[in-house]
């Protein structure tokens, strides 16, 4: 992967935003159904409840709106929309066009599908459209993973779940330092879902692979940005696993306190997840201007993708 050109025009987050799906499942509501657990969920994944239902319109909407909200924006100002999303309400069109009309904005508008690490690849590209000339993107993550997941199956149904997290991201002092994406498609096997069907999962493998690939995509963007691990104020890892966390936060060296993590609210959310742990940092007040964050995920694919941010830019 190449590392940013000096000299090319940067952007910022200047706003964010969340949305759950409306409903609360805890880890008992799902026992009263399926063979499993709170115990075994809390110990074996970190989750102790979730949220389902909604359109994942709505959720991106919701969090959209919160977002321009935030940064005080003209939605008429905003040059595009990028919808990272592996489950849009529609076949066609994008779910981003619904979007786009639902929150005012007369800009283009597409959605990204790299699975979990969508929200990287999406964050990526908006910042490629500002080095572009692009004055405001939006950016959202949103995934409504209870529509494909088989709630009989306990290998699926206690991980996933619906959410979505947005920032507007303005031409300004640039906040990337160094990125990577990356996918190796002969894995496709082991995380899948065909049109119709429900999540198809070999956990164990894909566990293995996560913490491997988590690990490389991360050193990667950190090579790229010039920053040691002892320099990351926080990482924002993809929230599938609380052990596949603390797997790859041992092997890069970053203690598990430096790491955001919402899992044990929102379960896996795909798209959704680095977001919302992302700004549910933020909004505690665990990132000051000047921190550098790292962002890395992992997903079906296997994508896995990566950012060095510098909180407020440089
Ligand atoms: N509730 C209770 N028991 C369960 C269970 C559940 N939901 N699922 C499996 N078990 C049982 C198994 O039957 C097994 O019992 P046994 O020892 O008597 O045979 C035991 O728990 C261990 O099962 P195992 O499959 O080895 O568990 P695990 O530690 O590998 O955890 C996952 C399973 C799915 C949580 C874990 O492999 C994982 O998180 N993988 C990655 C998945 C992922 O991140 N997917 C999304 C990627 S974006």
């Amino acid at each position: 992967m190449p590392s940013i050109p000096t000299g090319v025009r940067g952007a910022r987050f200047t706003g964010w935003g969340t949305a759950l799906g409306h409903r609360l499942v805890t880890n008992d509501d799902l026992a009263a159904t399926i063979d499993t657990n709170d115990q075994w969920i809390r110990e074996r994944t970190g989750i102790e409840r979730r949220h389902v239902g909604g359109t994942n319109a709505e959720l991106s909407s919701a969090s959209g709106a919160a977002a321009l909200a935030m940064a005080g924006v003209d939605p008429l100002s905003v040059d595009a929309l990028v919808l990272a999303t592996t489950t849009p309400d529609r076949a066609v069109p994008a779910t981003s066009s619904t979007v786009q009309a639902r929150l005012g904005l007369r800009c283009g508008a597409f959605d990204v599908n790299a699975a979990c690490s969508g929200f990287v690849y999406a964050l990526v590209n908006a910042h490629g459209l500002v080095a572009m000339g692009a004055e405001r993107v939006l950016l959202i993550g949103t995934d409504i993973l209870s529509r494909i997941t088989d709630w009989d199956d306990r290998n699926t149904a206690v991980l996933f779940a619906d959410g979505s997290g947005a920032a507007l991201l303005e031409a300004g002092p640039g906040q990337l330092l160094g990125w990577d994406l990356d996918a190796d498609g002969t894995l496709e096997e082991i995380l899948y879902c065909d049109h119709g069907g429900f999540i198809q999962m070999n956990g164990k493998e894909v566990f293995k692979r996560a913490v491997r690939i988590m690990v490389d995509s991360a050193q990667k963007s950190m090579k790229h940005a010039g920053v040691t691990a002892d320099q990351v104020s926080l990482i924002v890892p993809h929230q599938a696993n609380i052990r596949i966390v603390q797997a790859a936060c041992d092997r890069l060296d970053i203690p598990m306190d430096r790491a955001a993590m919402c899992i044990q609210d929102t379960g896996n959310t795909s798209s959704a997840s680095i977001p919302l742990a992302l700004f549910r940092a933020a909004d505690e007040g665990r990132i000051a201007r000047g921190d550098l964050v790292l962002m890395v995920g992992f997903g079906a694919g296997m994508t896995a993708a990566s950012a060095i941010i510098e909180w407020g830019g440089h």
